[in-house]
């Protein structure tokens, strides 16, 4: 029998989940399709509708088995690179020839990237419950150059913890950042699960 892996995936909360996505990767698209996964494409779409042009290079952190990277090609980005911690993801990523630029790194070193690399940095089902602590927030908005921008999305798991939403009010609140797109709307539905997906530009 196949493990369902999104009865599991939320509870906890460690700084590494490599082990859990090793062991989900094969059957994580079927899985998550099959419970109507949207967050891709609203993420992009809201995207498409600020960024005047599509040939911007983007990081998709967190890209996984690339079906964040393959919504953000969907709506016409076409430079787009992947970064992950879990080499069971990247591997099915690799297959489906999206990402011009594809690596692995351990999340207890520091992201393998220069600051100003992009201008654009995405972090879609990335941040919180069952993937990547909060602190990464800081870590990849210190990336971006000023009007650099960071799409990113919180399920309701993650938002069940006020520390996420916090965060996000305390970069707008300091003048770090104004926000461009938010919107809560469907992430997991066949699971009941819903998202906030956030563009925010940096200031
Ligand atoms: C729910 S999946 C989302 C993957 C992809 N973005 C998508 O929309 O399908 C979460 C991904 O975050 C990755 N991840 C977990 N912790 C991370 C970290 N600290 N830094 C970067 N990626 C991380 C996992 O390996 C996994 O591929």
């Amino acid at each position: 029998m196949v493990k369902n892996y999104l009865k599991d995936v939320y509870v906890g909360g460690t700084d590494d989940s490599r082990e859990l996505y090793a062991s989900w990767a094969a059957t994580y698209d079927k899985e998550v399709q099959e419970n109507g996964y949207v967050t891709p494409q609203r993420v992009a779409n809201a995207l498409k509708d600020v960024v005047r042009d599509q040939s911007e290079h983007i990081l998709d952190y967190g890209c996984g088995t690339g079906l964040s990277g393959s919504a953000l090609q969907a709506v016409g980005f076409e430079n787009i690179d992947g970064l992950d911690v879990s080499q069971e993801m990247v591997i099915l990523a690799e297959k489906k020839s999206i990402y011009k630029n594809l690596r692995v790194f351990d999340p207890s070193n520091e992201i393998p990237v220069y600051r100003d690399q992009y201008k654009i940095i995405t972090a879609i089902g990335v941040i919180g419950a069952g993937a990547a602590p909060l602190k990464t927030f800081d870590s990849l908005f210190a990336l971006l150059p000023p009007d650099g921008l960071f799409a990113f999305s919180f399920n309701d798991h993650t938002l069940n913890d006020p520390n996420y939403e916090k965060k996000v009010k305390q970069c707008l609140n300091s003048g770090h950042a104004a926000i461009l797109h938010k919107s809560y709307g469907s992430h997991l539905p066949k699971a009941n699960l819903k998202s906030n997906i956030y563009i925010l530009k940096k200031l």
